[in-house]
């Protein structure tokens, strides 16, 4: 089987890339990260691709103004690159329908609530836990999804829910989401790589062993 050709788009401390490079290292995942794109140009995530040779490039609202520029320049370093997966990994942007229809089904996003609730527009970061506080709901999660043309709307790939204690905080409630996250994410880029991930409507079947 090839080795898939990975792109992980970043805003942020970056530490969702982290696991997948010490995924890809421990040889778990059959794939190979070829470029590093973040929204901030002084992203944390930017400093760990360097540190493994990792080409990393900023794109964002200064370097580009013009959003559909700013799409088009990310189609085309995927396409030069021949990207076969694209991860967001704590991406802070909204990509052009363009790009979601380019690679559909070859978008992976990971929300940190349990999708339909406290997902979509206006839903990012700390916002996002503080919801889930406020609404006193006791199950979270980190569901691992596809990319479609709407915010956190695609197909979920993995769910595992989190419970929610009485005295979690907004910072005790997002290390326990991202302890999850981190497992989830490289599960679910490994089993892309292996071609285990098959769309089926708006279900995802995985086909044989976890
Ligand atoms: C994660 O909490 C993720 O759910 C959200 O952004 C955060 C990214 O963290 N979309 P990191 O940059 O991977 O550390």
């Amino acid at each position: 089987m090839q080795v898939k050709k990975i792109a992980l788009l970043v805003s942020g401390r970056g530490s969702n890339l982290q696991m997948i490079i010490d995924n890809i290292e421990k040889r778990k995942i059959n794939g190979r990260i070829d470029i590093v794109i973040s929204s901030k140009k002084d992203a944390y995530a930017l400093e760990r691709a360097k540190k493994y040779n990792i080409d990393g490039i900023y794109i964002g609202k200064k370097n580009f103004p013009d959003i559909n520029e700013r799409n088009d320049k990310i189609i085309e370093i995927l396409s030069e690159k021949q990207i076969d997966l694209i991860v967001l990994a704590g991406y802070m942007s909204i990509l052009s329908e363009k790009i979601v229809q380019l690679y559909r089904n070859r978008i992976i996003n990971i929300h940190p609530s349990l999708i339909p609730s406290f997902c979509g527009r206006g839903y990012y970061g700390e916002k996002v836990h503080k919801a889930v506080l406020d609404y006193g709901v006791n199950l979270t999660g980190a569901p691992v999804h596809f990319v479609d043309e709407g915010t956190d709307t695609g197909p979920i790939i993995i769910p595992k829910p989190v419970e929610v204690d009485f005295n979690d905080t907004i910072e005790t409630l997002a290390k326990k989401v991202l302890e999850v996250e981190h497992q989830l994410l490289p599960l679910a880029v490994q089993l892309f790589c292996e071609d285990k991930l098959k769309v089926e409507g708006r279900k995802v079947r995985i086909l044989g062993t976890v």
